[in-house]
């Protein structure tokens, strides 16, 4: 594990749960026991705060905790362009074995996307989940 990883690991920036959400995204599959949740504060779709909870390995921690502050300050669009290969260059690369560590972020994040616009066609105040 590089220096970068080591760090985004013990300092676990936004790693914690958000109660005032606009919208929580979900990736990974809690079957398997690699999972986040990813929640966002949105203000006319930019994101001006993301936080997430992780089960994983150190690696899940690390990637999704520098994916929150990769999204932070993006439109949704821009956020959603953003992917695994971005989050683990970041952090200064991946071993193969752990690329899929990086990729539940992005995952979240376009869950995260279909439940705000989902909750914005269908809830009669444009209410968000
Ligand atoms: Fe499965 Fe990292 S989350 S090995």
């Amino acid at each position: 594990m590089n220096e970068i990883i080591k760090e985004y690991f013990q300092k676990q920036t936004n790693l914690e749960v958000m109660p005032d959400a606009t919208v929580l995204g979900k990736g990974g599959d809690p079957g398997c026991g690699d999972y986040i949740e990813l929640y966002l504060k949105l203000e006319n779709d930019t994101i001006i705060k993301a936080t997430a909870m992780v089960a994983g390995c150190p690696y899940a921690i690390a990637t999704t905790s520098a994916f929150t502050e990769m999204i932070t300050g993006k439109s949704l669009d821009d956020a959603m362009m953003i992917t695994g290969d971005q989050v683990a260059e970041r952090l200064g690369g991946l071993p193969e074995e752990k690329v899929h560590c990086s990729l539940m972020g992005p995952e979240a994040l376009r869950n995260a996307a279909h439940n705000y616009i989902m909750a914005r066609i269908c809830t009669p105040t444009g209410g968000v989940v």
